[in-house]
């Protein structure tokens, strides 16, 4: 039988994929870093990751790096955790984030691009959930939320196609078995799968026609905000939700229904 570990006071959420300005792992930095946080952010684009850690650390008064790091690369991933391990308290949260969109048809995909999206929405996510795991299990407590999309349920629909479906469709055999593996550590393993959130992702600032377009179908008539997506991953990383492992959960306005 496992124990609960109470939450740390001083403990850090890495977040992979947070340094875009408009993107959801930024806003979820922001809610995480509200919630009392640490914050790392790794992003290929060191530079704004370090600006976007430079300014939740102020506006929010908490300890906040940036790190560049390339997620599909495991000398990259190892660099930047050990040097988040060493300049934060102990990680307890991991926020899977990083990810590009395919909006190929699958008839003009090639295997380079093909590799290239799962090299990051997927083999990213396995690579730096096993390096952050190695502390986490250490320590006997953990949360990781790796996120999928509506596109792997729906099969498409929004924007990417086969090749980014595939792949989000894989974090959500990784979240199960995962979660499977390592719960009797105290870590649970979930996935968010958002529907159309207003990024940039998707080729671009949506304008308000796409916006428009995008809502037909979707019960709520729009479509979200990374606000309301930040708030979803740091519900599953608090302490609160320490007996939801394995699990897939939906945030699509009701475009989906599951
Ligand atoms: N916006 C949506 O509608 C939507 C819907 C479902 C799922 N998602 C997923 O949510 C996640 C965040 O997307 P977003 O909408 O905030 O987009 P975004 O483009 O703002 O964020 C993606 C981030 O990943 C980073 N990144 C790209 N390649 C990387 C690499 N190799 N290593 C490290 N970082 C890398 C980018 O620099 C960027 O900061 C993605 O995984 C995306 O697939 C988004």
């Amino acid at each position: 039988m496992t124990t609960q570990h109470a939450f740390p006071a001083e403990r850090t959420a890495v977040l992979t994929g947070a340094a875009s300005a408009r993107g959801i792992g930024r806003a979820t930095a922001d809610r995480l870093a509200g919630e009392g946080w640490s914050i790392a952010i790794l992003d290929i684009n060191a530079e704004d990751a370090q600006a976007a850690a430079a300014e939740i650390g102020a506006n929010r008064a908490v300890k906040a790096i940036g790190v560049g790091a390339d997620v599909s690369d495991e000398a990259s991933v190892d660099r930047a955790i050990t040097e988040i391990e060493q300049a934060l308290p102990p990680i307890v949260g991991l926020v899977n984030l990083a990810g590009i969109s395919s909006p190929t048809p699958f008839m003009e995909t090639t295997v380079a691009e093909w590799d290239k999206v799962f090299a990051i929405n997927m083999r990213g996510t396995f690579v730096v959930s096993q390096r952050v795991l190695k502390g986490m299990i250490d320590r006997e407590l953990g949360r990781i939320v790796s996120i999928s999309s509506i596109s792997a349920q729906r099969g498409g629909g929004t924007y990417s196609k086969v090749a980014y479906s595939a792949s989000k469709a894989g974090i959500l055999g990784f979240t199960r078995a995962l979660a499977r593996e390592v719960g009797e550590h105290n870590i649970t393993v979930n996935a968010i799968a958002p529907g159309p959130i207003d990024t940039d992702i998707m080729g671009g600032t949506l304008t308000e026609e796409r916006k428009a377009q995008m809502s037909e179908g979707i019960m709520m008539g729009r479509v979200g905000t990374r606000e309301e997506v930040a708030a979803l991953i740091a519900f599953l990383l608090s302490a609160d939700a320490g007996y939801i492992t394995a699990a897939t959960y939906d945030i699509n306005g009701g475009l989906q229904v599951s």
